[in-house]
């Protein structure tokens, strides 16, 4: 084996494989963050990932786990076949189940979480899933190697590391919000080890642990704190926080995520993003007074924390109450499918539809149709929603980040207004010229779509501009050197 100075470990890779029908494999970009922000994992480092599903490991068996750079746009990838009955229980029964759930705060507690033998079982086949990466990055780690472990999947990783391979520099980040000790601790938490402790234990295994924002890795320390009995204290001189654990330390780093411009503008500009553009202008039309409708755009994995149907809801809101809105205004709302084998996605994505529906059903007129949801993935025609979107709604419950918030403003062709829930951590960047809300409150959602559409054309251009810069402030490649640095400093 070849072996690597800078290592990088996630449960997706930049690309999945779809077996067809008479064996042929094809590769597409996997959506979400993570994705983006490890564009600029790029050169000699190498990306260690798990094969997700049947065109995965075929394209595992084929090539021996090292795929070909051509399908993946250079980038060193080794990709993991880990027994699918063991990765199913990782993947879908604990990492999006229940760590998900968690930090998201997505429980309808009276009945949930149930922590039972399947639980238990579950459990095990994630350490052991979080193994096969210790292992596999023992294997292929020069001395003293950098090793990047990405978010809740791989939370144990970082201790069994270092266990294997003490002479390495690890470093842990979690692209999703952190639940708050509360809420954390619903976790079994038997003082002996337990699993809300191995989860921590397993992070500070690390040598420096990062997140998107301050209130993210303020929450962490408070768990640390209060579920361990670690130590805070603010590091020398820095803004970095060290915890204390039975004698180790880890530094607490944040690292807000921005968006990727130069890639966006570029591949915004195509001939396929143009056609859908003008696509999208003919289905959204025109209004009774000749003028092209208002675009209010979202696009979003049909993902429970994205807060799809409320959004709907609020749209919906501003409809009936403000009735000049009807036949001028459409809501294009792009929800791509996610983790499909858990049922409550599955079932979300059918409100989503049904919500749409009667939307529909109860305003839609003549050639107007109120809401524009598609549901099948594509980038291209996002890429064309976020140019002609008049107004942005990202209105999550919790989110790590959101990226979509920051990437409407870069590419927006006449200025977007931008309606921001202040549980997004992009909050803590776009918050001044957005218009946000608490993404709870339908007739604030509702107010906050009216402001936004009838915002002045010169303050929606300035704000933009001022979103835009605060965008693309931290775009992947310094989100990500700055890592580096910051682990072997
Ligand atoms: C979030 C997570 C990522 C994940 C992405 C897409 O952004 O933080 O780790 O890759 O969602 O979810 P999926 O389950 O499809 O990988």
């Amino acid at each position: 084996v070849t072996r690597h100075q800078v290592l990088v470990a996630s449960n997706r890779g930049p690309v999945s494989h779809t077996l067809g029908e008479g064996g042929e494999l094809t590769v597409k970009r996997g959506g979400g963050g993570l994705v983006s922000g490890l564009s600029a994992v790029k050169g000699d480092a190498v990306w260690v990932c798990a094969a997700l599903g049947e065109g995965d490991r075929e394209a595992v068996r084929r090539t021996g786990g090292e795929l070909d750079p051509a399908d993946t746009g250079g980038q060193q990838v080794r990709m993991l076949d880990i027994a699918p009955d063991v990765f199913a229980d990782a993947y879908n029964g604990i990492a999006n189940s229940v760590l998900w759930f968690v930090h998201h705060m997505l429980y309808q507690t009276p009945t949930e979480p149930v922590f039972d033998a399947d639980f238990e079982r579950q459990w095990r086949s994630y350490e052991a899933y979080n193994a096969a990466f210790a292992d596999a990055l023992a294997r292929e780690a020069a001395e003293g190697a950098a090793v990047l472990v990405q978010d809740y999947h791989l939370t144990l990783v970082p201790a069994m590391l270092r266990e294997r391979r003490p002479d390495l520099r690890i470093g842990h980040f979690s692209h999703t919000p952190w639940a708050p000790p509360d809420y954390f601790r619903m976790l079994p938490d038997d003082p002996d080890g337990g699993v809300a402790a191995e989860v921590l234990r397993g992070i500070l295994g690390a040598d420096r642990a990062a997140f998107l924002t301050q209130r993210w890795a303020n929450a962490f320390t408070d768990c640390c704190v209060r579920l361990l009995g670690a130590e805070v204290a603010v590091a020398d001189g820095g803004d970095e926080m060290i915890v204390t654990h039975e004698g180790r330390r880890t530094r607490i780093g944040v690292h807000g995520l921005g968006a990727d411009a130069d890639f966006l503008r570029e591949r915004s500009r195509r001939p396929d993003v143009e056609d859908r553009i003008a696509l999208l202008r003919e289905q959204i039309g025109r209004g009774p007074d000749g003028e092209p409708r208002r675009a209010i755009v979202r696009v979003d994995r049909t993902e429970l924390s994205k807060n799809i149907v409320r959004g709907l809801l609020a749209y919906r809101r501003l409809l009936a109450d403000r009735p000049e809105w009807r036949g001028r205004v459409v809501h294009v709302a792009f929800a791509y499918p996610s983790r499909q084998d858990l049922a409550v996605y599955r079932e979300y994505t059918d409100e989503v539809a049904r919500v749409a529906a009667e939307i529909n059903a109860e305003y839609g007129e003549g050639d107007w149709t109120p809401v524009e949801l598609h549901l099948k993935d594509d980038f291209a025609r996002s890429l064309a929603a976020y140019r002609l979107a008049d107004v942005a709604l990202v209105n999550p419950i919790r989110d790590g980040m959101n990226l979509v918030a920051k990437e409407i403003p870069v590419l927006s062709d006449g200025g977007c207004a931008l309606v921001l829930s202040r549980e997004a951590g992009a909050f803590a960047e776009l918050a001044e010229d957005a218009i946000t809300v608490n993404p709870y409150d339908i007739g604030a959602t509702a107010d906050a779509l009216h402001r936004a559409l009838t915002m002045d054309a010169g303050e929606r251009a300035e704000r933009t501009k001022r979103l835009a810069a605060a965008a693309t402030a931290l775009p992947p490649t310094k989100w990500f050197l700055d890592q580096l640095n910051a682990l072997r400093g």
